[in-house]
C-alpha cells in the first residue's frame, strides 16, 4: 500500500510530485504529502488528510518552492488517516524527511528505545521510527545514515529520504515494497509504480531487496545496506502512456473494461500463431513442465477467481490435477507441494503480500513456481522460477477488470501449452480450439457495442433497481417492528454452475466492492443447500446461464427461485427461449461461444451491471472506499 514519488532535478519539484502522486493515489488515497528541499538548510512539508485533491489545494494556496522533493500517497496502517499521520515524517530539527511504503514490524521496541533515549513522537505511525533513526545516525552524509537506520528495521519498505543539509540528494531504498527508478536528462525519478514516470522517461531501474540508492540531478550512485557497489539492470519501457489516462471515458473502471478486447487480441496474438502455443519469457523448460504432476494455484480476490477459473479449464485439457486456494490460506496450513508440483502465482500487482509469502513457502518446500503478473519487474515475478506477463497495461480502477480477462487469457493458454506437450506436439482438437479462441475478442467487443447502443437503457435499468431498492429500504425501517421481515432487503446473488461458479463469486466481488451493496456468489447446484432460504421478493438474482451442458440445470434452478418469488436477471445466449418464459426483469444476452470459452464473455455484463449501479448511487467508482490497488500487508 501507499504510493512514493520523488524528483531530483533543474525543474520545479512541486507540480511534478504531485502529478507523480496522482498517478499512484489507487494504491491508497486517504491522506498525502510532500516535502520540498529549497536551498540549504530548509525543508518545507505540506501534508494533509483526504485525497490528492486536497493537498493540490493546499499548495496552491500555500506553494512551495525548489527543486528536490518527495512525495507520499497512504493507505493507513498504523495510525488513522490524520494530517499528523500523513507522510513524510520530520525529524526533531524538521532537517531531515522520509516516505515510506510498506510495515515496520519491529517499530515498537525501536519506538520505546529512542522515547529512552529522549525522541518524542508526533505520529502514531511505525514510519516515524526511521525518520529519528535517520537522524540519530546523521553525521554529515545521508547515504551512511540511511543505511544504518535500515539496518535496524525488521519489516518491509520502499523509503525515501531527503536532508536540509544535502540539496539536491534523494537517498531511496527497497526491501520487499516496490520502488523504480527514473533516468532522465540531468534529472532522476523515484516512484512505486513505474506508470508513474513513463511520461518523463521510458530509461527505469527496479530496484532489488537490499539496494540503496543515492539520487542528484541525473547521477546514481548504487550500493548494498554494506555500502558495497551493486549494478542493475537498466530497461526501457514501451508501454504506451495514453492507456494510462482516461482517454474521454467517464471513469478508468469503463475504460479498461472497454480496452479487453484489444489486450486479449494481443496476448492472443502474441503466444498463439498458427496451432502452437509459445511463452518465450517462461524460462522453465518444456522437460521440467512434462515432470510435473500437479498444479497449485495461489492468488487473491479476482485473481483468485481466476485461478478458480482455470483449475476447469486446466482439468478439461490436461491430466494434471490443480488446488486453488487463497494466498492468505495456503501459507498458512501445510499444503502437500514438492518438486512435482508446479505452484502457480497470479497477480495483477505482483507485490500482494500474502501471494509473494505463498510463492517464498511454495519454493521452501521445493516446488517449481510460476507467476502471472502484469506489473513488469514486480517482486512476484522477479522471485518464481518462471514468468507470464499479462500485458494488460496499468491498470487504474481499484476494482481489477482487464487484468482479470488477461490473467483467464493467459491461463487458457498454459493449459493448451500443456496439452500441447503431452501431445508432443499440435492437435486437431488444439488448433480447432485456438481458431474459436481467437475470435473471443471481437465477441466481446460485440458485447461492448450492444452497451455503447443501449447506454440508455442500461442506465434506466440501473435508476429502475435504484428506485427499487430504496422503495424496499423505506419499506422495511417504516413498517411496524413487528410486521418487519427479517430478511434485510436490497442485497444480490450471483448463481452459476461449473466454469461460471467463479464467474458469480466475481461478479458479486465487483457489486460489493464498488457499490457496497451486500452481494453473494454462489453454486446454483448449492441454493437448495441453505441459501435458498434467503429467496423473497426481495434479493435481485443474477442468473448467467449461457448455453452449456448444465444449462437445463440452471433452468430448473431458476424456477425453484422463481416459484418463491425472486426477481431473476439472466445472462443468456442469443435466442434464448426458455429463460425469457420465466419472467426475468431484465435478460442481458452473450453472442454464442463454446462453454470453456463462456467465462471470458459473461464477465463483461457483470462488470457492468457493477460498473452501472455504482455510477447511479454515485459511488467513487475507481477509488472505493478502504481498498487499495495494490495490497501490500498482511
Ligand atoms: C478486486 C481486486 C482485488 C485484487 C486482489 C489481488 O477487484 O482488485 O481483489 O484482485 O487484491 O491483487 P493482485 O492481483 O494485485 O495480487
Amino acid at each position: 500500500m501507499c504510493g512514493i514519488f520523488g524528483y531530483t532535478g533543474k525543474k520545479e519539484a512541486q507540480g511534478l510530485v504531485l502529478e507523480g502522486l496522482k498517478h499512484l493515489e489507487y494504491r491508497g488515497y486517504d491522506s498525502s504529502g510532500i516535502a520540498v528541499q529549497n536551498g540549504f538548510d530548509h525543508l518545507a512539508v505540506r501534508k494533509t488528510d483526504g485525497k490528492i485533491k486536497r493537498l493540490e489545494e493546499i499548495l496552491k494556496a500555500h506553494p512551495l518552492k525548489g527543486t528536490t522533493a518527495i512525495g507520499h500517497t497512504r493507505w493507513a496502517t498504523h495510525g488513522t488517516p490524520s494530517p499528523q499521520n500523513a507522510h513524510p515524517h520530520l525529524d526533531h530539527e524538521s532537517q531531515i524527511a522520509v516516505v515510506h511504503n510498506g510495515i515496520i514490524e519491529n517499530y515498537f521496541d525501536l519506538k520505546k528505545t529512542l522515547e529512552e533515549e529522549g525522541v518524542r513522537f508526533r505520529s502514531e505511525t511505525d514510519t516515524e521510527v526511521i525518520v529519528h533513526l535517520v537522524s540519530k545516525y546523521y553525521k554529515g552524509n545521508l547515504e551512511n545514515a540511511v543505511r544504518a537506520a535500515l539496518r535496524n528495521l525488521k519489516g518491509t519498505y520502499a523509503v525515501a529520504v531527503i536532508a536540509s543539509h544535502e540539496p539536491g540528494k534523494i537517498v531511496a531504498a527497497k526491501c520487499d515494497s516496490p520502488l523504480v527508478l527514473g533516468l532522465g536528462t540531468n534529472e532522476s525519478y523515484l516512484a512505486s509504480d513505474v506508470s508513474a514516470v513513463l511520461e518523463h522517461t521510458r530509461r527505469v531501474i527496479f530496484l532489488e531487496n537490499g539496494d540503496v540508492v543515492s539520487l542528484s540531478g541525473g547521477k546514481f550512485q548504487l550500493t548494498d545496506l554494506a555500502g558495497k557497489p551493486v549494478s542493475r539492470k537498466t530497461n526501457v519501457i514501451d508501454w504506451d502512456v495514453a492507456r494510462a489516462r482516461k482517454g474521454g471515458f467517464e471513469h478508468f473502471m469503463l475504460k479498461e473494461i472497454f480496452e479487453q478486447p484489444e489486450i486479449l487480441s494481443a496476448i492472443l496474438k502474441e503466444r498463439a500463431s498458427g496451432s502452437r502455443i509459445h511463452f518465450e519469457e517462461l524460462k522453465i523448460s518444456e522437460t521440467k513442465l512434462k515432470r510435473i504432476k500437479r498444479i497449485t494455484i495461489i492468488a487473491c480476490g479476482t485473481a483468485y477467481h481466476a485461478g478458480l477459473t482455470a483449475k476447469y479449464i486446466f482439468e478439461e485439457f490436461t491430466d494434471i490435477p490443480v488446488w486453488v486456494d487463497t494466498s492468505s490460506e495456503f501459507r498458512y496450513r501445510d499444503a502437500k507441494v514438492g518438486p512435482d508440483t508446479l505452484v502457480v502465482a497470479i497477480s495483477q500487482s505482483g507485490e500482494t503480500a500474502d501471494t509473494l509469502a505463498g510463492l517464498r513457502e511454495a519454493k521452501k518446500k521445493k516446488a517449481l513456481t510460476l507467476s502471472v503478473c502484469n506489473v513488469l519487474g514486480s517482486s512476484l515475478a522477479r522471485e518464481a522460477h518462471g514468468v507470464i506477463y499479462t500485458h494488460a497495461g496499468p491498470e487504474i480502477a481499484v476494482a481489477s477488470t482487464k487484468a482479470y480477462t488477461a490473467q483467464l487469457t493467459v491461463l487458457y493458454l498454459l493449459a493448451f501449452y500443456f496439452a500441447q506437450i503431452a501431445a508432443s506436439g499440435p492437435s486437431k482438437k488444439l488448433a480447432g480450439l485456438l481458431k474459436e479462441f481467437i475470435r473471443v475478442p471481437h465477441l466481446m467487443q460485440n458485447i461492448l457495442d450492444r452497451y455503447k447502443r443501449d447506454e440508455g437503457q442500461w442506465r434506466e435499468n440501473a435508476h429502475d433497481f435504484n428506485v427499487r431498492y430504496h422503495a424496499q429500504l423505506e419499506k422495511y425501517f417504516n413498517a411496524d417492528p413487528e410486521k418487519r421481515k427479517r430478511s434485510p432487503n436490497g442485497f444480490f446473488l450471483y448463481l452459476g454452475r461449473n466454469i461460471n461458479y467463479p464467474s458469480a463469486l466475481e461478479g458479486a466481488l465487483k457489486l460489493k466492492e464498488i457499490s457496497y451493496i451486500p452481494a453473494e456468489g454462489y453454486a446454483a447446484g448449492e441454493m437448495k443447500h441453505g441459501p435458498i432460504a434467503l429467496i423473497d421478493e426481495n434479493p435481485w438474482v443474477i442468473c448467467i446461464a449461457p448455453q452449456s451442458r448444465t444449462y437445463d440445470k440452471m433452468i430448473s434452478n431458476i424456477q425453484e427461485i422463481r416459484a418463491r418469488g425472486g426477481c431473476i436477471i439472466p445472462i443468456v445466449t442469443e435466442k434464448d427461449e426458455a429463460i425469457r418464459r420465466l419472467d426475468p426483469i431484465y435478460v442481458i444476452e452473450i453472442p454464442p461461444v463454446s462453454e470453456i470459452f463462456s467465462p471470458l464473455l459473461v464477465i463483461v455484463p457483470l462488470q457492468l451491471i457493477a460498473y452501472s449501479v455504482a455510477r447511479e448511487f454515485g459511488e467513487d467508482i475507481d477509488q472505493p472506499r478502504n481498498l487499495a490497488k495494490s495490497v501490500t500487508v498482511e
